[in-house]
C-alpha cells in the first residue's frame, strides 16, 4: 500500500499516537499471551519506548533515536518468545487500541499494514 502524502505523524497527531500507544499498555498486563512476556515493573519505560519509537518512525521528533540509538528491534526482541501467536496477539491489541481512539480508515489501513510489516519481521520462534 502506498504511503500517505504525508508523515502519518503530521495526519494523526503526537496526542492520537500517545493515545494508541496508552491503550496498546493497558491491555499487555492482564493479557495470557503477551503478559507474561513483558518485564512487570518496566509499563512506564516500555510505553514510553514504543511512543518515542512510533513517533520517530512515523516523521516525528527523533527522540527514541537520541535516548536508545539505532532500534535494532531484532536484537532487541531476540531474549523474548515472538512466536506468531504473540505476534497476533500483539497486532490484536494495537489494532483494538487504534479503533478505539477513532483514525480515518485510510490512516487505519496504513498502520495495520506498517505495524504488521514489523511484528512478523519480529517473529522469532517457531
Ligand atoms: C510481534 C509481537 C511483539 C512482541 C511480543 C513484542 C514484545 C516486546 C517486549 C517484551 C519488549 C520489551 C519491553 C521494553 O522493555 O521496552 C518490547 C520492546 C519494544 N518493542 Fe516490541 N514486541 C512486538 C512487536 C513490536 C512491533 C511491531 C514494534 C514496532 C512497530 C515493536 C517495538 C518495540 C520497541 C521500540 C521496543 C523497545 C526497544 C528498546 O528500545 O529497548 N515491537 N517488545
Amino acid at each position: 500500500m502506498a504511503p500517505p502524502e504525508l508523515p502519518i505523524y503530521q495526519l494523526l497527531g503526537e496526542d492520537v499516537l500517545t493515545a494508541i500507544v496508552a491503550g496498546f499498555y493497558r491491555r499487555v498486563p492482564g493479557d495470557p499471551i503477551l503478559g507474561p512476556l513483558y518485564p512487570p515493573n518496566e509499563f512506564v519505560e516500555a510505553e514510553h519506548r514504543l511512543r518515542t519509537f512510533l513517533i520517530y518512525r512515523f516523521g516525528g521528533p527523533p527522540v527514541y533515536l537520541q535516548e536508545r540509538g539505532h532500534p535494532r528491534l531484532r536484537m532487541r526482541h531476540a531474549p523474548f518468545k515472538v512466536d506468531q501467536a504473540a505476534r497476533d496477539r500483539w497486532m490484536e491489541l494495537m489494532m483494538a487500541s487504534v479503533d478505539e481512539v477513532g483514525v480515518a480508515p485510510e490512516h487505519r489501513a496504513y498502520l495495520e499494514q506498517f505495524l504488521g510489516d514489523i511484528a512478523t519481521f519480529l517473529i522469532n520462534r517457531a
